[in-house]
């Protein structure tokens, strides 16, 4: 089983969408898929159709109460399931200050999962915080969609900074991607080219800025379900396989 995050401090830069496609191709290909909503916004949740309600809550599920798998809805599609978001996991940071091991307790939930999934996506919420550090720990490789900005770099440096400080780079890939690109845009170029020599673990796969992508919300479906050949599905597809190449 391998598990990727897929996080960035900043809101708002795709992570939904590229956790659910990504999840989508997945299970398209066979992979026994779970993609975990840990955003009480509730996006991935929406997208998938399903109910955002966990009985007992974040805390129920952090406490050990409700086992994962108890939680665990089907999706439309074959191979694909979710874990649904719960609003009250606005407090999952609270829940889990009052957990053993506060850092690791989401790995620790997700042990038992190992044998019926080859691939979870987790949509992580934007912020830095307890969760944040929880996802890092239960992850193998964290993917951080940036739109091309001048603020993305910073950003990035950020968060490699909070990880080598709190000692968790070791086994974790952080792998960054551009998404939201718009190639028409001289400084959307310049940030790509500036970053790539900076940083060498950028992934190659950008993801255009495209109406297709801001379309889920309306078809409420990973974007290679209803927009298959267009670019933007093509490139989640390129990305998806650049992903396994890294794994
Ligand atoms: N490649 C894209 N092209 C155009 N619009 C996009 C693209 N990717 C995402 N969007 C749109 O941008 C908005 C934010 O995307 P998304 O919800 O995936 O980001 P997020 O990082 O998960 O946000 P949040 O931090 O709020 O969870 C959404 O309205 C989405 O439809
Ligand atoms: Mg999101």
């Amino acid at each position: 089983m391998k598990v990727i995050g897929v996080y960035n401090i900043k809101g708002g830069v795709g992570k939904t969408a590229t956790a659910v496609n990504l999840a989508y191709l997945a299970a398209e290909e066979g992979d026994r898929t779970l993609v975990w909503d840990l955003d009480p916004q509730a996006a991935a949740t929406y997208y998938f159709r399903v109910r955002t309600k966990v009985k007992g809550g974040g805390k129920a599920l952090v406490r050990g109460k409700r086992a994962l798998d108890a939680v665990v809805k089907g999706t439309d599609f074959e191979n694909l399931d979710l874990l649904p978001a719960d609003f009250s996991f606005r407090n999952l940071d609270l829940t889990l200050e009052d957990a053993k091991q506060p850092t690791r307790r989401l790995a620790r939930l997700l042990r038992p999962l190992v044998s019926d999934y080859d691939c979870i996506f987790l949509d992580c919420p934007p912020s830095i915080s307890l969760v944040s550090e929880n996802i890092f720990r239960a992850s193998d490789a964290i993917l951080v969609p940036m739109i091309p900005t001048t603020l993305s770099a910073r950003t990035l440096e950020q968060l490699l900074a909070f990880l080598r400080e709190h000692d968790q780079l070791g086994e974790l890939r952080v792998l960054p991607l551009f998404t939201m690109v718009d190639r028409r845009k001289r400084l959307h170029l310049d940030i790509i080219e500036r970053l790539a020599e900076d940083y060498p673990q950028l992934l190659a796969t950008h993801i255009p800025d495209a109406a297709d992508v801001e379309r889920m919300g309306i078809h409420r479906q990973p974007l290679p379900a209803y927009a298959p050949a267009g670019a933007a599905a093509r490139a989640y597809r390129a990305l998806w396989e650049e992903l396994k190449r890294k794994l």
